[in-house]
């Protein structure tokens, strides 16, 4: 693809049968949980249109351009967007709330706790993607880490459809974004909700969540033993020195390495009560400086997945896209985890 391909119209030019490229720095106004797709059915047009997108841009070598199609009207029983997303929000919220207050008991994670709350972010991801991104932006004291793990649930299935996986391998990436920080549950409030700089030894407790979130995960939940190798690394550095084991490249699973990328990304948005939040553009401009932290490859598909950016996207720009299976590989996951996860 050159960028001779690339047109940007006004929304008003868009048609079906257009292949949408990108947003640009309008990405969280997009009504889509993609940012690259081809413009298929009257309700997605009906969305785009009715969205507070001004322009985006297409690509014309793999879809129709402005003055090939007939701008059609779509149809008026077709739309999807008119749910409630706040209060959807404060749904997901409780029901995390209700899990990791059940998580911490000697009960361990109830599995069908996880699934519905899942069920309500992916429904959110599909019909209200910036809804949710923009109210997990803002994150109260009491409810940080469950709006956070509400945030990395829906950032990590974008991402993954992103990358074309496959519906169960999506599934097991939300779940396991949903449930990475889970060992915060056994480190004291006082440290998880310090505004200050924390000291040496508060930083040590802190660096123990990933071992306490594996070790709730192993008292059988029924998940994939994913989920708890990506809570175990997803602070693990690809120059080995995350932690808790300073494991290096290859050792750490993809999976991993792809909630890791949403977790930052997150983090760095996010407005808390005493600090402003990054704009995307500036998150992903210090994300692409951290040389040895992030796979960049991944890093660069999670900026092309967000229409943003990045300074490294000409170095990986030929890295060729994964297929589904390459994917199943790629993400660590063995044949066992596919067989047992029956989501
Ligand atoms: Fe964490």
């Amino acid at each position: 693809m050159t960028k001779s391909t690339l047109l940007e119209i006004d929304k008003s030019e868009a048609c079906l049968g257009m292949f949408i490229h990108g947003f640009g720095k309008q990405w969280l106004s997009s009504p889509f949980a993609l940012s690259q797709f081809k413009l298929t059915s009257p309700a997605e047009l009906k969305a785009l249109r009715e969205s507070s997108v001004s322009t985006l841009t297409i690509d014309l070598s793999r879809g129709i351009g402005p003055k090939n199609g007939t701008p059609a009207k779509p149809k008026p029983h077709q739309n999807q967007g008119a749910d409630n997303g706040a209060a959807a929000m404060k749904q997901a919220t409780e029901m995390v709330r209700s899990l990791f207050g059940s998580a911490s008991s000697s009960t361990g994670i109830d599995r069908q706790k996880v699934e519905a709350v899942v069920d309500v972010v992916d429904q959110l991801v599909f019909t209200r993607p910036t809804t949710i991104l923009n109210l997990t932006k803002l994150k109260t004291k009491d409810e940080i880490s469950f709006q956070h793990s509400i945030a990395v649930c829906a950032l990590v299935g974008m991402f993954a459809r992103h990358l074309k996986l496959e519906g169960k391998l999506v599934r097991i990436l939300c779940v396991s974004g949903l449930l990475h920080d889970i060992g915060k549950l056994h480190i004291p409030t006082a440290i998880l909700t310090k505004n200050g700089m924390l000291t040496a030894e508060e930083i040590a407790v802190m660096q123990t969540h990933p071992r306490k979130g594996y070790e709730i995960l192993a008292k059988g939940t029924g998940l994939p033993d994913i989920v708890g190798k990506v809570c175990l690394q997803h602070h693990e550095k690809l120059d080995g020195s995350g932690y808790p084991a300073g494991l290096k490249d290859g050792e750490i699973v993809a999976a991993a390495r792809m909630v890791a990328i949403c977790d930052v990304f997150d983090a760095l948005t996010s407005i808390r009560p005493y600090k402003k939040g990054s704009t995307p553009e500036t998150a992903a401009a210090m994300m692409a400086t951290w040389k040895g932290h992030f796979d960049q490859m991944l890093l660069n598909k999670f900026f092309d997945c967000m229409g943003l950016q990045s300074p490294e996207r000409r170095m990986v720009a030929n890295v060729s896209a994964q297929t589904a299976h390459a994917a199943d590989e790629m993400l660590g996951l063995s044949q066992a985890d596919l067989d047992g996860f029956q989501f």
